[in-house]
Parts: C-alpha cells; sequence; structure tokens
C-alpha cells in the first residue's frame, strides 16, 4: 500500500522523539534542588565530576536493587539504630534490598566486608566507616569500579565517594566546651576540672568533638589548661569505666566529665558510683542521645547525664538519597550537614515527647 511522504516524516519523528526520550531518561544526571536535603544543609556542593567518576555510565534502570551497607560496629546501640532507620526506610521503596554487614570495629574486618559486597555485585554501597584512613582505599575501589558510594557519619581521608552525610562535630563538641564553662560559672567551680573520655582516634568524630569542646570552652572564657584528664575509651561503655575511674582517682575535685558519647559517658557515671563520689555533683555530658530505655534522653530525665546532644544517624537520609541516585539519577551535594540538639533537663521531657521515649507523655 502505497502512503503519502508525510506519513513516513510523522513515523521518522515520532522514533526519533521516543529514543531520545529513552536516551534522557536513561543517559542523563539530574542536579539535586534543595527540596530533596531532607532537613540537612549543604557544606559541600556536587563533585564535578558528578556522582561517579569520569567515564561511568549512569545506574542501570532496574526493577530489583541491592544496597550494600557496611557498619562500623553493631554492638554500638547508635550504630543500631543506625541500621534500624536504614530498614526501615528502605522498606518504604519496594525495589530495594539491603544486605547488612558488621565489621565489629576491627578496620581489616570492615575492607574484607566491602570486597565482599563488591563480589556480590550490590548496585550502591552504603559506609559508616570504623577508622578513616583504613577504609579509604577500598571505599575508593568501589567508586571508581562505577558504584555509588554514600558515607554516614564517620568521614574518610579522601572524598573518593559520590557524599558524605553527616552532623557536625565540631559544632557538637563546641556546644559542649560552652555549656560545660557556663556550668561551672553557674555552679561556683572556679577551678573548674575537667576530664575527657574520647573516642577512637582514627575515627574523625573524635578528633572533632575533642577540638570543638576546645574552642567551646574558649568561648566560655576557660581554656585546654581545664582538661586535667584525657584518656580514649574508643566508645566503649565498658572501657569508660577504667578510664573514669582512673580520672577520679587522679583528680578528687572533679567537676566536669565529658564523653564523646552516652554510652562512655554512663559509663564514666559509674566509675564515679563505685568510687563512692556523689555523682550529683559533677556534669556528666554525653553525645548521641537515643530515645531508648537505656540511651540519652532517659538518661538526662533520670538525672544520670547533665546534658547530651542529638546526634542523628542519617539512615533514612541515606536511603532517600540512594533512591535520588539509583532511581532519579540526581547529582547529590558532596556533602550534607544534619541538624543537632542539645537535651538539657529545661528541654528533655519535649525531646523524649518529640522522639517518642519511653517517658513519653
Ligand atoms: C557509635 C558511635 C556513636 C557516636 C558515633 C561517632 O560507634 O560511637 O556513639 O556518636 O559513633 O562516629
Amino acid at each position: 500500500m502505497k502512503r503519502p511522504i508525510f506519513f513516513y516524516m510523522i513515523l521518522v519523528a515520532v522514533l526519533l522523539g521516543s529514543f531520545s526520550a529513552v536516551l534522557a531518561q536513561e543517559g542523563d544526571w539530574t542536579p539535586y534542588t534543595t527540596d530533596m536535603l531532607g532537613g540537612g544543609t549543604v557544606s559541600q556542593d556536587s563533585r564535578p565530576e558528578g556522582a561517579l567518576p569520569d567515564g561511568c555510565p549512569v545506574p542501570e534502570v532496574k526493577d530489583h536493587y541491592v544496597i550494600g551497607m557496611s557498619q562500623a560496629n553493631r554492638a554500638e546501640p547508635w550504630r543500631e539504630a543506625m541500621d534500624s532507620q536504614i530498614a526501615a526506610a528502605a522498606a518504604d521503596y519496594p525495589e530495594f534490598e539491603v544486605i547488612f554487614q558488621d565489621a565489629a570495629q576491627d578496620n581489616a574486618d570492615q575492607v574484607s566486608d566491602v570486597e565482599n559486597l563488591l563480589t556480590q555485585g550490590i548496585d550502591l554501597l552504603i559506609i559508616s566507616p570504623n577508622e578513616a584512613a583504613p577504609l579509604n582505599a577500598v571505599v575508593r575501589e568501589a567508586w571508581e569500579s562505577c558504584i555509588p558510594v554514600i558515607v554516614l557519619d564517620r568521614n574518610l581521608v579522601d572524598p573518593n565517594y559520590s557524599m558524605f552525610i553527616g552532623a557536625d562535630n565540631v559544632a557538637i563538641g563546641r556546644a559542649a566546651g560552652a555549656y560545660a564553662a557556663q556550668w561551672c560559672a553557674d555552679n561556683g567551680r572556679t577551678e573548674c576540672n575537667i576530664a575527657e573520655i574520647r573516642g577512637l582516634e582514627g575515627a574523625p568524630p573524635a578528633q572533632d568533638r575533642g577540638d570543638g569542646f576546645r574552642a567551646g570552652l574558649a568561648d566560655g572564657g576557660l581554656s585546654e589548661d581545664n582538661i586535667v584528664f584525657s584518656q580514649n575509651a574508643d566508645w566503649l561503655r565498658e572501657r569508660a569505666v577504667p578510664a573514669a575511674a582512673a580520672a577520679f582517682q587522679a583528680n578528687e575535685n572533679l567537676d566536669v566529665l565529658y564523653g564523646h558519647n552516652d554510652p562512655m559517658a554512663e559509663g564514666a557515671y559509674i566509675a564515679a558510683q563505685d568510687a563512692g563520689i556523689d555523682a550529683t555533683s559533677v556534669l556528666f555530658i554525653g553525645i548521641d542521645e537515643l530515645p531508648t530505655p537505656d540511651g540519652g534522653i532517659m538518661s538526662v530525665l533520670e538525672g544520670r547525664l547533665g546534658v547530651t546532644f542529638v546526634y542523628p544517624t542519617g539512615g533514612r537520609q541515606a536511603i532517600d538519597w540512594a533512591h535520588q541516585i539509583l532511581v532519579g539519577h540526581i547529582v547529590p551535594p558532596q556533602w550534607v550537614i544534619l541538624p543537632f540538639d542539645t537535651v538539657s533537663p529545661e528541654n528533655a521531657q519535649e525531646v523524649c515527647n518529640t522522639f517518642a521515649c519511653p517517658a513519653a507523655q
């Protein structure tokens, strides 16, 4: 059958149009927009290469995606909360399956966890690294093999990843330092003797929480000289008990005990009680503020910790961004900062109600 020439012209135009629509859908990255930030703010804009290194194709459109989650140490309550938030958020995306790995605070194990996940053919890697330097190379390997990588909470040495999501630990440490200085001033502790129980040295938050704290002391008219004791307890409550016992033994008049996280601050509280010290005369500071029965909010409400700070895990944001990257082909910012909050006796009940902690009213 003979058709007029314009029939063939229209047919070619339609075919070309749908072909380029497919190309646009499968072949283009789109920049992020601020409504995607999920309550966070951009600290560093997108990498010049985008979500993946130059030469990598955009992620294939599929109906099933496997996400690998490499956790530093699931035995710590805050990390368990992170994994649960990731699982809950992923349940909202039926096309997502998450494989969880736990390195139990061992860098070498975490390297092989990531290698393992890569061998399993994951579509995207989420990692919360135990320490920065030992995990740097394997994350670069993942990213250079065209797997999008989202780093959570503890940063690496080099930004060889699609994005980093985490709260500002310098700012949190600074708020803790300023709170300590104010508390000493308000309570007539003119000497203001402070002991610090630090997190794992190779984990950037430990460095940042320490540096920020010193800046906060200076903001409040004190100095590093007020820190009469500083020891590492690797983020762990059980290691903080003997460390704090040594602090109380060496310094009879400790005014403030700053733990880089809530479990260590709680361990220090136990050490004070064991040493027969009136723990109510010491300000115990922690960070994390989990709404769980033995978490930070309850501890403030029950009068053990004097103050703690909401430290969001970023679990939900990581999954939302994974969806934007894999399905939406969105280029994320290189660094998203999540907000933190101070939880003291003044607002602990309100925060408890917000996060549905066991004492919520
Ligand atoms: C758990 C943890 C948290 C802390 C975070 C810092 O491993 O120590 O308690 O806030 O890691 O990276």
